[in-house]
């Protein structure tokens, strides 16, 4: 018999690891996935002496073509059937577009878009058939408007926030909950990462246990988008209200160039 299993990308550090803690009292196998095996390795080795709960560790490059079929290969290979699904794994990169590294941006759209949409893609036939299954998909307070120094990785992101509404749609009432999590700046190694620690956007920013909270309650209510964090709240409003332009420029100010 195959055992259900809650995968977490992205769960050596940040909000990725955050959310690993909170996932962990639901007593679901865990299985963590990032490249850092030796952090992966510290927090399956907590959380099994903490909860008492079987936690694999896979060590993998995500960004790599074809990374999801590998990781899915993976986790078969343990007898797990995902029952909860955490594509937290991503990253930015902060430049003016014409001097961007263009592998690493390539390898960006990879793994927050392909790699995320893939995984989603592979999971979901057997939760609709089970009438069970969650996917919490990270966006970003990004994926609203257009972002000058950042405007590869905010439209991965619009791409995330625009195909988890739609897939959360197609799915309502099914037994299946799928949730877009949008945070503003968090205290992660997202920005050093990304080399955007001297963004203005980045002076007020939230803790990754704040987010993961926000995040994990929204997805078990069933919401579709949340947007963690009070500053970040109105967000999605005054994108409504503000002329495009008008966003824009203010974005390019606050990304501090
Ligand atoms: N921090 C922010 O301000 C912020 C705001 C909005 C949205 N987000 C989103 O939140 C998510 C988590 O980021 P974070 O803030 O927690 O930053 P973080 O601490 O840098 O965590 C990123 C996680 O993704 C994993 N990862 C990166 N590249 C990978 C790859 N090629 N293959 C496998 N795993 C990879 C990292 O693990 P390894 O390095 O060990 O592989 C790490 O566990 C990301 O999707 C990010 O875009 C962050």
């Amino acid at each position: 018999m195959t055992t259900l299993a809650t995968v977490i990308t992205g769960a050596s550090s940040g909000i990725g690891e955050a959310l690993a803690h909170l996932f962990a009292p639901e007593h679901q196998t865990l299985v963590l996935v990032a490249r850092r095996k030796d952090r992966l390795d510290v927090l399956a080795k907590e959380l099994n002496s903490k909860h008492g709960i079987k936690v694999h560790v896979i060590a993998q490059d995500l960004q790599e073509v074809g990374a999801a079929a590998t990781l899915m290969n993976a986790i078969s290979a343990l007898n797990l059937t995902v029952d909860t699904l955490v594509n937290n794994a991503g990253f930015g990169v902060s430049a003016p577009f014409a001097k961007a590294d263009g592998a690493k941006t390539s390898g960006m759209m990879q793994l927050n878009m392909v790699t995320l949409t893939e995984l989603t893609h592979m999971v979901l036939p057997a939760m609709l058939e089970r009438r069970h299954g969650r996917i919490m998909n990270i966006a970003s307070v990004a994926a609203f408007q257009a972002c000058p120094y950042f405007a590869v990785y905010a439209a991965t992101k619009a791409y995330v926030l625009s195909f988890t509404e739609a897939l959360a749609a197609e799915v309502a009432d099914r037994g299946v909950l799928v949730t877009a999590v949008c945070p503003g700046s968090t205290a992660t190694g997202f920005h050093e990462v990304a080399n955007s620690q001297g963004a203005l956007i980045n002076k007020i920013s939230d803790s990754p246990e704040m987010v993961a909270e926000e995040a994990y309650k929204a997805l078990n209510n069933g919401k579709v988008v949340v947007v963690t964090g009070l500053f970040n709240k109105p967000l999605p409003a005054i994108n409504r209200l503000l002329p495009r332009k008008t966003m824009t420029w203010a974005v390019t100010k606050m990304m501090g160039r």
